[in-house]
C-alpha cells in the first residue's frame, strides 16, 4: 500500500503521494520519503512505487492533453510529469530490472542431464541461470557420485550456459554444500583471500555470500581474490530470504564489456592501462572496539576479518599470501590498511580475448555506491579524511578516478543486471566466473546464501 511517498525533482516542486493523490510537499518531507525509500523500503515496496508512478505519468499526460485544464493547474501538471518521469529515470534505473519471474521451462539437450531424468528452467532469455530440477529422488550420495562420473560434461554445459543452478536434490548443509561442488567440478573449493572478508567459515572454503546491509543491493561484479581469478564461483541457499528479495543477479560480462565500449569508458580506461596505471584499491581495517568499528558495525575489525589477536599472526598471513598493506601504519596506529594494485583488463583463459577486469565500483567512494545521495552525506561526515575510509579507489600514480566513468560502469552494469528465480532452500548455483558476473538484490528476512569459488 502506497501512503506517503515522495518524487525527486528537478527543479523545485516538491511532490509526495498521499493515499493515491498527488500533492506538492515540503523540502523536508521531500528529504524524509528519500530516507524512507533508500533506508527503509524493501524492493517490493520499491517496485510497487515504480509502478503507481509510471501510472501517475500517463494520468497526467491525459489531463495536459484535456483542454479543461486551466494555465496554472497545466503548469502544475506539466512539472509535475517531469518530476515523475524524472523520478522514473533515476529510481527505475537504480533498482533496475530486478523483479521475481516465474520459472520458464525450456527444452534441452544435456548429455550429463538427459530429459527422461531432468528437467530445464529459466527465468530470463539468457538462460541465467540454467535451472535443473530432477524428476525422480535422489539421495545425497548418489547425486555425487553421478555428477563426480560426468565432470567433463558438466564443466562444458557451465561454460556454455554461463551459470546453472540445481534445485530439488538433498543438499542441506555446509558440508553438503561443499562436497557437492567438488563432485560436480572435480576439485575443491579455495580458501577465500580476497577484498570481500567474510567473517566465519560454515565449512572449509565456505563463507557467507556477503556481510554487505540487506538494505543495498550489490551491484554485479566478478570475483576476484588477491592473487587469482577463480575460475567459478558458486552460491547455496541455507535459509531463503523473503518472496521476491535478495536474488542473486546475474549479468553477461561480454554484454557488460560491450555496453563499457559503447560507453567510452573502456577506451578511458584502456589508455589508463597503457600508461601502466592500475587501479590501487584499498580496504581498512581497524582494532576492534575503536571508534569505526563500534559506530559502523559494517566496518570490520582485522581481529574480526582474520580470526587472530595479533598483529604478528596477521602479518603472517598477508606476506604469505603477497598482500600489500601498510606496515608502518598497522604497527603504530593498529589500522590495517590493505593496497590491491588490481589491473583493469585481462585475457580471457578459453581464447585470449581482452576482458574489463576492474570491479573500481564497488571501491570507488561515490553516492550510488552507497544507495544515495542520503546515506553518502552520511557516510562522508563519519569518513572525513579518505585514509579513513573502509574503501577507497584511485589510481596507481594517485590521481583520482573522475565519478562520472565509474556511474557510466553502474549504468553499463545496471543495464545488463538479469531477473534471476528467487533462493529456495538447498538451491545451489555454479556460475563461470570469468564470463558471467553476480550481484544481489536488497533482501528482507533472514536470508543465508553461502558461496565458495574454485580456481
Ligand atoms: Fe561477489
Amino acid at each position: 500500500m502506497i501512503n506517503s511517498i515522495l518524487f525527486k525533482t528537478k527543479g523545485l516542486l516538491k511532490l509526495k503521494i498521499s493515499e493515491n493523490k498527488l500533492i506538492p510537499c515540503s523540502w523536508l518531507e521531500w528529504a524524509v520519503g528519500w530516507f524512507k525509500f533508500f533506508v527503509i523500503s524493501d524492493k517490493s515496496t520499491i517496485n510497487s512505487k515504480i509502478e503507481f508512478a509510471k501510472g501517475q505519468v500517463k494520468e497526467i499526460q491525459g489531463l495536459i492533453d484535456s483542454t479543461n485544464a486551466n494555465s496554472a493547474d497545466l503548469k502544475f501538471y506539466t512539472a509535475a510529469r517531469k518530476t515523475i518521469e524524472r523520478w522514473n529515470e533515476v529510481v527505475g534505473k537504480h533498482v533496475g530490472t530486478i523483479s521475481y519471474k516465474e520459472l520458464f521451462p525450456v527444452q534441452m539437450e544435456s548429455s550429463a542431464f538427459p530429459s527422461d531424468s531432468f528437467e530445464f528452467f529459466v527465468t530470463n532469455a539468457e538462460k541465467l541461470p540454467l535451472i535443473i530440477r530432477p524428476k525422480n529422488d535422489w539421495n545425497l550420495q548418489d547425486f555425487q557420485d553421478y555428477l563426480r562420473a560426468h565432470q567433463e560434461e558438466i564443466k562444458e554445459l557451465i561454460d556454455k550456459s554461463g551459470a546453472i543452478m540445481f534445485r530439488g536434490f538433498p543438499i542441506k548443509t555446509a558440508d553438503d554444500f561443499r562436497e557437492t561442488l567438488a563432485a560436480a567440478l572435480g576439485k575443491a573449493p579455495s580458501d577465500y583471500v580476497g577484498s570481500g572478508f567474510r567473517g566465519k567459515k560454515k565449512a572449509e572454503a565456505v563463507l557467507p555470500s556477503t556481510d554487505a546491509p540487506k538494505e543495498f543491493s550489490i551491484p554485479l561484479h566478478s570475483e576476484r581474490l588477491f592473487t587469482h581469478t577463480p575460475s567459478y564461483i558458486s552460491f547455496f541457499c541455507l535459509t531463503p530470504p523473503n518472496r521476491g528479495t535478495g536474488q542473486t543477479t546475474l549479468g553477461s560480462a561480454l554484454k557488460i564489456n560491450a555496453a563499457l565500449k559503447e560507453k567510452g569508458v573502456w577506451d578511458y580506461f584502456a589508455a589508463k592501462d597503457s600508461e601502466g596505471l592500475k587501479i590501487d584499491q584499498m580496504m581498512t581495517y581497524p582494532s576492534k572496539g575503536t571508534f569505526y568499528t563500534l559506530v559502523n558495525p559494517a566496518h570490520k575489525s582485522w581481529q574480526q576479518v582474520f580470526g587472530k589477536e595479533t598483529k604478528e599472526e596477521v602479518i603472517e598471513i598477508l606476506e604469505q599470501h603477497k598482500i600489500e598493506f601498510n606496515k608502518e601504519r598497522f604497527l603504530e596506529k593498529g589500522t590495517l590498511e590493505v593496497h590491491e594494485y588490481a589491473p583493469i583488463f585481462r585475457e580471457r583463459q578459453s581464447d585470449g580475448r581482452v576482458l574489463w577486469e576492474s570491479i573500481v565500483h564497488q571501491f570507488h567512494h561515490n553516492a550510488r555506491k552507497h544507495g544515495g545521495w542520503f546515506i553518502h552525506l552520511l557516510v562522508n561526515m563519519l569518513y572525513p579524511f579518505q585514509h579513513l575510509r573502509m574503501f577507497n579507489a584511485q589510481f596507481t600514480d594517485g590521481s583520482k578516478i573522475p565519478q562520472d566513468k565509474v556511474y557510466q560502469i553502474y549504468d553499463a552494469l545496471e543495464e545488463n543486471t538479469l531477473a534471476t528465480t528467487d533462493w529456495q532452500q538447498g538451491d545451489m548455483t555454479i556460475v563461470s566466473n570469468e564470463d558471467v558476473w553476480h550481484g544481489r538484490a536488497p533482501s528482507t528476512g533472514q536470508r543465508e546464501i553461502l558461496a565458495a569459488v574454485v580456481l
